[in-house]
C-alpha cells in the first residue's frame, strides 16, 4: 500500500491540502465511544514497581522512554516493541505506546507522581487523522486518548508535546536521570538541557551524568530478578503456548522434510502459533537440523531437515504482556534416537538434571552451571576426550584450562522474563555470585556440541549437537519446572513424537 498521489505531493512539495477536502474528510463519522476502558490487571502491580523505584531515587526526575518506530527500510518501520524497562513500570505490552515517556515526577514529601507522556489519539479534524503514514488513524489505527489511559493505568496521561516543558520545569535544582538506550533523541535532548544548567562543559561532567543514568538502568534490570505473582503467571502462560507451538511442529516435521527447506518450516510453523497464541516469538528461533545444532546462534535457518537428523529447536513464545518463554527440546526427526544420538542426548540430560537439581533458595547461580557442567565433563572424560593426563577435576578447575568448553562453550543457566536474557545489567556478585530467590526464573540448558568436523571425537558423533533447556522457577523450598509438560528424556521423546504424530 503506497503513500496516496495527493500525500506524496503534499509531503514532498510541501503543497497544503486543501480546505474543502480537509472539511469533507473531517465530517460524517459516529461519535466516539466515551466508555473507559477498565483497569489493566497489571497496572496494580506495575505500580508496586513504580513504588520501588520511587524509594530509590527520591526528589529525582525520572525518564523512562518506551523508545519510537524503527525504520525497517525506506518508509517501512519494524513492529513496535517497548522498552523492556517502560513495559515493567508501565504493564503495557505488545505493540505500545511508540514514542510515549514515562516520568516519575518528584514531589515535595520525596514520592513521585507517575506520568506518562504519550501521543493520544488526533482529532478528526486534524491533518495526522487521515495525512500522516505513520501515526494517523486512517493509516495505523485509533489509539487511546488521555483519559483512556488513565483509567487504564491508574496513572496520570499528558500529551507528548508538553514533555519538553515538564522535563525543563526547575532544572536548576532537580535531577533527572533518564535511561539512555530507550530513545536516542530524547536522550540527547535530556543531555542538552542538563548541560545547559551544568557551570562548565567538562567531558567529567557529562560522565558523571552517564554514570548517573546508569545507575537508574542497573536499578530497573535487578528490579526483575524476583519476579511478582502476576509476572510467574505470565510466565506460566508463555511456557504453555510454547508447549503447544513444540507441539505443532512435531506435528508438521513429516511436512519439513517432504517439502525441503525444512529447517524454514519449522521456524514459519513456531512463529505461527507464538504470533497466534501471543504476541509473537520472544527471540529469534534457533530451528537447527543435523550439523547446524553445533552452531549456537543458528537463526538463519535456511537449511533441510533428512530423515536422520535431530533437529534443535530453541524457540520461546512472547506473551501480549510480553513475557518471553525459552525452551530447547532436541528431536529425532524419524522418531528415534540413533544409538549415538542417544548417548550424546543422555549425557545432557543427566546434566540438566545435575543443574536443576541445584536450584533453590540459598544456592548460589554458579552453582547450576558447576552442576551441570561436571555431569558434562565426566562424560568427556569417560569417553577418552579430554586431553592425556586430564581428568575431570582438573578440566574444571580454570588453571588447567576449561577443555571441556570445547564440546560446550556457553553458560549453563540466564534469568528470564520480560527479556530472554533477563536482568541483563545486574553486576556480578547480583547474577552469577548471587544466592537465588524465590521467584527468580532461570534456565537450565546444558548442550554438547560435537562439530561435522571435529577430528578429535569419534566419527559416529560428529554432527551430533544436543541442548535441552527447561524454564525453573525458584520456590521457597526448591524449585518448579515450569516447562516440565514437555518431555525430556530420550525415551519420554520418542514417546511424545509417536503421539503426536499418530494423532
Ligand atoms: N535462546 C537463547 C538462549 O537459550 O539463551
Ligand atoms: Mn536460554
Ligand atoms: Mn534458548
Amino acid at each position: 500500500m503506497g503513500v496516496s498521489e495527493e500525500q506524496h505531493k503534499a509531503e514532498h512539495r510541501g503543497r497544503p491540502t486543501n480546505d474543502e477536502f480537509r472539511a469533507f474528510v473531517a465530517a460524517e463519522w459516529a461519535p466516539r465511544s466515551t466508555d473507559l476502558p477498565t483497569e489493566s490487571p497489571a497496572a496494580p502491580y506495575a505500580a508496586l514497581r513504580r513504588s520501588a523505584v520511587s524509594a530509590a531515587f527520591p526528589g529525582e526526575r525520572l525518564v523512562i522512554p518506551a523508545g519510537g518506530l524503527k525504520v525497517r527500510s525506506n518508509d517501512s518501520d519494524y513492529v513496535f516493541r517497548p522498552h523492556s524497562a517502560f513495559a515493567h513500570l508501565t504493564g503495557l505490552g505488545s505493540d505500545r505506546e511508540p514514542d510515549a515517556v514515562l516520568v516519575l515526577e518528584p514531589r515535595e514529601d520525596g514520592s513521585h507522581e507517575s506520568i506518562l507522556y504519550f501521543r493520544p489519539l488526533a482529532g478528526r479534524d486534524t491533518e495526522e487523522f487521515f495525512g500522516d503514514s505513520r501515526y494517523g488513524e486512517f493509516w495505523v489505527g485509533a489509539r487511546p486518548g488521555l483519559a483512556d489511559v488513565e483509567a487504564e493505568l491508574a496513572l496520570s496521561a499528558r500529551h507528548i508535546d508538553e514533555l519538553t516543558e515538564g522535563m525543563g520545569k526547575d532544572i536548576g535544582t532537580t535531577v533527572i536521570r533518564i535511561v539512555r538506550d530507550a530513545d536516542r533523541d530524547l536522550t540527547a535532548a535530556v543531555d542538552a538541557i542538563r548541560e545547559s544548567v551544568t557551570e562548565t562543559d567538562e567531558p567529567r561532567e557529562s560522565e558523571a551524568l552517564r554514570d548517573a543514568d546508569d545507575e537508574l538502568a542497573h536499578f530497573l534490570s535487578t528490579l526483575r530478578l524476583v519476579k511478582d505473582e502476576w509476572e510467574i503467571r505470565q510466565m506460566r502462560d508463555a511456557v504453555d503456548a510454547t508447549a503447544n507451538g513444540f507441539d505443532a511442529v512435531i506435528a508438521a516435521l513429516p511436512e519439513a522434510l517432504q517439502r525441503g527447506r525444512g529447517e524454514r518450516w519449522v521456524e514459519g510453523v513456531f512463529g505461527l502459533h507464538a504470533r497466534h497464541q501471543g504476541n509473537g516469538i520472544g527471540y529469534d528461533s534457533i530451528c537447527a537440523a543435523g550439523d547446524h545444532a553445533n552452531t549456537l546462534h543458528w537463526i538463519k535457518n535456511t537449511g533441510d531437515i533428512t530423515g536422520g537428523d535431530l533437529l534443535l529447536l530453541d524457540a520461546g513464545v512472547e506473551v501480549d504482556s510480553l513475557f518471553t518463554a525459552d525452551v530447547t527440546r532436541t528431536l529425532p526427526v524419524n522418531g528415534r534416537f540413533t544409538a549415538a544420538q542417544r548417548k550424546v542426548y543422555d549425557a545432557v540430560y543427566a546434566a540438566q538434571e545435575a543443574g536443576i537439581a541445584a536450584v533453590r533458595p540459598g544456592a548460589k547461580f554458579s552453582d547450576v552451571h558447576d552442576a551441570a557442567i561436571r555431569v558434562i565433563a565426566e562424560h568427556l572424560h569417560a569417553w577418552g576426550l579430554l586431553p592425556e593426563g586430564i581428568d575431570v577435576g582438573a578440566t574444571l578447575d580454570k588453571e588447567h584450562g576449561h577443555y571441556h568448553r570445547r564440546w560446550m562453550v556457553h553458560g549453563t543457566s540466564h534469568h528470564l522474563g520480560l527479556d530472554v536474557h533477563d536482568c541483563a545489567l545486574a553486576r556480578r556478585e547480583e547474577y552469577l555470585g548471587a544466592e537465588l530467590a524465590p521467584g527468580m526464573i532461570l534456565t537450565v540448558e546444558p548442550g554438547l556440541y560435537f562439530k561435522a568436523d571435529d577430528l578429535r571425537v569419534p566419527v559416529e558423533l560428529r554432527g551430533i549437537g544436543v541442548r535441552i533447556e527447561d524454564d525453573i522457577l525458584v520456590t521457597p523450598d526448591g524449585c518448579e519446572n515450569l516447562s516440565a509438560a514437555m518431555p525430556r528424556t530420550s525415551s519420554d521423546v520418542e514417546a511424545w513424537i509417536a503421539r503426536i504424530q499418530k494423532s
